[in-house]
């Protein structure tokens, strides 16, 4: 249940959000956990297993397609004996003999992302991308601006649909993330996400502006057969004009197939994009009709991963970085190695519990694994010598000097200095600024970004101060009298503000736009609040957890602060206990001068209910529903729960409509909620 959760999660990561948190290597090991489990325990086996999807429900706004044929993935394998089983498999299913021959195709397993390219009569009419597998995202005007792909074809069937991999030249990624990095863009993990990332875009000149290629390895519907191989099918469709590996072979027996492999595997760091494995296919277009699929592989194909590089070395040292929103993560200085043909001097140790894990000392020796496009990381430490001195996890931020802690049952160590930590500022401000905090228009991250450079910003603070650097700024590239004093009005407009918008902005820990509200609307304004947090910090300096929340609320005299649970009591009081914050509280509210909380909600039948808004919207935001949810007195939650009164479900809900379902609770529709806003 927890593993299928973190799949899907990973799988969100991967397709939706192209940014994986863990390689490949280690996606496959908990797919493969997966599967163990659910053989085992059949019972086990949930609907949305991942077992039976493929990749993630696409969440983009990219209007969404039903695949004629469904696109199917692939089956992995990682030893050669894993893939004679696979031809083994093949040969019972068919009932062949033992000596039959099953020639098989052998090509690259590409690393990017499948596309299916449809065409009638001869004419481009649809791109799509892989989707969940029955339902991909339209992508067809992108799709029309790269140049491996033909527009039209002449002498195809009046109806096919060809599928391949759009994928990113390694030079081509590395282009493109410098200039990324020069115009403060988006910088991409590896070119699979830099792949997914420039397909699946709105406005496709910026598709447009990024080296995309295609290479076919397949089909989806088609009018008429192709040819009786895949071979020739493959051949059939480079006629027509699409690229086709020139490393794919037809092998005619099991060890030429692995000869193949490991002939690819040789080549693999010289060719110009980036492979994860070869995949060998029965190369009978009869033979794969009757093998058909499982869940949501062919049984006619095989993906055979090429092993992650490994390496041994020494530890010589643990640094901590901190990320933009505090986290510390350690990692590991090496004595330099070459792995893969990739010189690695350090690896992520991503966080405390996993020094530990290791039992890792600086000076030990350690095995090193590099999955082709993640940060390299240690899979064992060789050190059994207990002699020197065990690393000790730093307790405070190496970058601010705050207290860095790690919530209870959470392994990330956070600096608590968000305000003040230099390595958060920027993140800290561009959230301060943000539509849903203070909104301040004209201060993007651009111009967040070089004013710290320039000493003018350290906290949010200062963003009140800037106006005393008018000179200065004015004539400064990008920046004219007008554009200056349109951005110092649109800060001053903001003094006297709404404090409950201030608390959001500050970025304390759990506390989001409703619970700011929740906070402000129980008591009125920010110094009250802090008097209680301060004092629930000193009363409740031994107690954790529950016992804090309740003992806080006895204190404030309040039955209940609604929506405010331990969790952002115990944040609160670990706000406050920091100087820092303290000190940067202080300079804020002095300039700013928010005023008292004014609930802008009216008395309506919805006073104090909670509503859910979960799916897609079609004629609102999901910002503009839950900004009416609370001019009607009810509060837009997050999850679904025993307390909720209202679920509004657009297409796309999945796991909140069916707790709402379950929990009986009262579901409608956008047009239904429409019809309430109206009639409140
Ligand atoms: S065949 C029905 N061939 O790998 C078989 N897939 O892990 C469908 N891929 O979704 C795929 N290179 O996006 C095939 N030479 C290749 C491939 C390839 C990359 C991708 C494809 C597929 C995924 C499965």
């Amino acid at each position: 249940m927890r593993l299928a959760k973190e799949i899907a999660r990973h799988n969100r990561l991967y397709h939706d959000q192209d940014m994986p948190a863990i390689s490949d290597g280690e996606y496959d090991a908990l797919v493969r956990e997966n599967a163990e489990l659910e053989e085992a325990f059949p019972k086990l086996v949930r609907a949305d297993s991942p077992s039976s999807t493929v990749g993630a429900v696409p969440s983009s706004s990219l209007a969404k397609v039903l695949h004629a044929k469904p696109m199917l993935s692939l089956e992995n394998a990682f030893a050669e004996e894993e893939v004679r089983d696979f031809v083994g498999r093949v040969r019972r299913f068919l009932s062949l003999s033992p000596e039959a021959e099953v020639a098989l195709t052998a090509e690259p397993k590409i690393d990017g992302l499948s596309c299916s390219l449809r065409y009638e009569d001869g004419v481009l009419v649809m791109a799509a991308t892989r989707g969940d597998g029955s339902v991909g995202e339209d992508v067809t005007a992108n799709v029309r601006t790269i140049a491996d792909i033909p527009q039209t074809l002449i002498g195809a069937p009046p109806l096919i649909e060809v599928r391949g991999e759009v994928f990113m030249a390694k030079d081509d990624f590395a282009a493109l993330n410098q200039r990324q990095e020069a115009a403060g863009g988006k910088i991409f993990a590896n070119p699979r996400n830099a792949a997914a990332g420039s397909l699946r875009q709105k406005d496709s000149g910026v598709t447009a502006a990024r080296p995309l290629r295609f290479l076919a390895h397949g089909w989806g519907e088609v009018q008429e057969r192709l040819s009786d191989t895949q071979e020739n099918s493959m051949k059939r469709l480079e006629s027509l004009g699409f690229p086709v590996s020139e490393l794919m072979v037809k092998c005619t027996s099991v060890e030429a197939a692995l000869d193949h492999y490991r002939e690819i595997e040789k080549v693999r760091a010289e060719l110009p994009f980036d492979i994860d494995g070869v995949v060998y296919k029965v190369d009978r277009i009869d033979w794969q009709e009757r093998l058909g699929q499982v869940a949501r592989a062919p049984r006619w194909a095989l993906a055979h991963k090429f092993p992650a590089e490994r390496a041994e070395t020494a530890i010589e040292a643990i640094d901590i970085q901190v990320g933009r929103t505090g986290k510390l993560t350690p990692v590991g200085r090496l004595t330099p190695v070459g792995v893969g043909g990739v010189i690695v001097a350090n690896v992520t140790l991503h966080n405390r519990d996993e020094i530990g894990r290791l039992g890792l000392r600086v000076g030990d020796r350690v095995r090193i694994q590099r999955a082709g496009d993640v940060i390299p990381q240690v899979v064992e430490n060789l050190t059994r010598d207990e002699a020197r001195d065990p690393y000790i996890f730093p307790d405070h931020c190496p970058e601010c000097g705050s207290e860095a802690v790690a919530e209870e049952g959470e392994v990330d160590v956070r600096c608590t200095g968000g305000l003040v930590c230099p390595a958060q500022v920027i993140e800290r401000l561009r959230h301060f600024v943000s539509r849903g905090a203070m909104d301040i228009e004209g201060l993007g991250e651009k111009s967040i970004v070089e004013f710290v450079g320039l000493g003018w910003l350290h906290g949010p603070a200062d963003i009140f101060r800037l106006k005393q650097h008018r000179d200065d700024l004015v004539g400064r590239e990008g920046w004219q009298a007008k554009s200056v004093d349109n951005l110092l009005a649109a800060i001053e407009a903001k003094t006297g503000f709404d404090p409950a918008r201030l608390l959001f902005g500050l970025g304390i820990r759990h506390v989001g736009a409703v619970t700011a509200k929740d906070l402000m609307r129980a008591f009125g304004t920010l110094p009250a609040l802090r008097e209680a947090a301060e004092l629930a910090g000193r009363k409740t300096d031994n107690l954790e957890g529950e016992a804090v929340g309740a003992a806080f609320k006895i204190l404030i005299a309040l039955d209940e602060v609604e929506g405010v649970g331990p969790v952002v009591i115990l944040s609160l009081r670990d706000f406050f206990h920091e100087p820092h914050n303290v000190t940067a509280w202080e300079d804020l509210l002095e300039i700013a001068k928010p005023g008292a909380f004014v609930s802008t909600a009216r008395e309506t039948n919805w006073t104090g209910k909670t509503i859910v808004f979960t799916g897609g919207l079609e004629r609102m935001s999901r910002d503009e529903a839950k900004a009416q949810a609370e001019r009607l007195g009810a509060r837009a939650a997050g999850s679904v729960s025993a307390k909720t009164d209202l679920v509004v479900a657009g297409p796309g809900a999945g796991s909140k409509l069916k707790k709402a379902a379950e929990l009986g609770i009262q579901v409608i529709d956008e047009a239904g909620w429409e019809a309430i806003v109206a009639g409140s």
